[in-house]
């Protein structure tokens, strides 16, 4: 292998963490033998803290109703074809129930940004989850609210707050989102979350329009300064009735590639395997955990709304994708040498 990329791979699996240009080369200068043993320790440091074990969460998509206009989104305001919907408290209630019996401790609330679920329904409504399920972990991802919103959604028992900044690189964030949409207020929601204590996840697309090495060297530079405790990435799809329909997917490779070095800067993130891993490639969710995942999120929403849930084209619901599904999910994961368990799965602190 390339000296440097060598020496490089070491410095990263030793002092978790390396320069802004180092991200660069690594990125544009990686081989397959250098994403193997990125993958080896990456396994290794993941291995120490999380044994094999593949933490699930149950993610319900409670509406697909969006006043926001991303560029790459399927279901932004201005998709007309796409069947919007929300989900009342008493179905998302309903959804935890199964996602319990199933053996779900988190249940991830996701959706668009829309004046639905506003504070006092949803505090209702995690207290209402909380009151049932106390042994249970609540996420939401519900994009951007203010410094007070998230404390009493906080304050009425959300553990977790999932927002991806989807691009470290303010300029390239702009070509992903409409004028009303800044870099600023994503990140300033990010600073907010954490200090109100959320355990907060972050990240973005691999292989996004415009995206470079340079964009991706800031991007983990970012999750380096950050220290989020879980980050999201997955491949780029298109949706065909966006803007950016007719642009090329992410590619599996690069994004595993980037999963490996992320375990490596964060040793105890909690990382996932993605949907979007798992619809470009059949076994997309298996690489992404040899890569250095270690979580996996079944669908747990009504199977009337998961075609609706349209982010990008042929997303996967069904099969080990589905929450019903736990048993496949739980075969394959065994067939790679991981256990599925069935608890909160929080973040280890080291
Ligand atoms: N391809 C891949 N991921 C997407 N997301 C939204 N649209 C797409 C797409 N076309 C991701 C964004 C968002 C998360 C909920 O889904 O990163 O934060």
């Amino acid at each position: 292998m390339n000296k440097q990329l060598f020496s490089l791979i070491e410095k990263l699996a030793t002092e978790h963490r390396l320069a802004l240009a180092e991200y660069e080369f690594l990125i544009e200068n990686r081989t397959v033998e250098a994403a193997k043993l990125l993958a080896e320790y990456a396994v290794g440091v993941r291995k120490k803290i999380y044994g094999n074990t593949v933490f699930i969460r149950g993610l319900i998509e409670v509406s697909n109703i969006c006043k926001n206009d991303c560029l790459y989104c399927g279901i932004r305001r201005s998709n007309s074809n796409c069947q919007r919907y929300y989900l009342t408290s008493e179905e998302i209630l309903e959804r935890c129930q199964e996602g319990y019996e199933l053996g779900f401790r988190t249940f991830v609330l996701q959706g668009g940004e829309n004046g639905y679920y506003e504070d006092d329904l949803l505090c209702e409504l995690l207290t209402a989850i909380k009151a049932v399920y106390s042994d249970c972990a609540v996420t939401l991802s519900l994009g951007e609210r203010s410094k007070e919103s998230y404390q009493k959604l906080h304050d009425a028992g959300a553990d977790r707050y999932l927002l991806r900044h989807e691009t470290a690189d303010a300029v390239h964030y702009g070509k992903l989102h409409p004028k009303e949409l800044s870099f600023e207020e994503r990140i300033r929601c990010l600073h907010d979350l954490k200090e109100i204590g959320y355990q907060v996840g972050c990240g973005f697309m691999v292989g996004s329009p415009y995206q470079t090495s340079a964009h991706l060297a800031k991007d983990l530079e970012f999750i380096e300064k950050f220290k989020p405790d879980m980050c999201g990435i997955g491949p780029f799809i298109p949706q065909k009735d966006t803007p950016f329909g007719q642009e090329s997917a992410g590619t599996v490779e690069l994004t595993c590639f980037l999963l490996s070095i992320i375990r490596l800067i964060r040793p105890n993130v909690l990382l996932p395997a993605t949907t979007a891993l798992g619809t470009i490639d059949s076994f997309g969710r298996e690489k992404g955990i040899l890569s250095g995942a270690n979580v996996v999120m079944p669908n747990l929403s009504p199977a009337s709304v998961r075609r609706k849930y349209l982010l990008y084209d042929n997303k996967v619901s069904d099969g080990a994708e589905s929450a019903q599904c736990v048993e496949e999910l739980v075969r394959r994961m065994k067939s790679i040498g991981y256990e599925i368990v069935s608890s909160r799965g929080d973040i280890k602190r080291i």
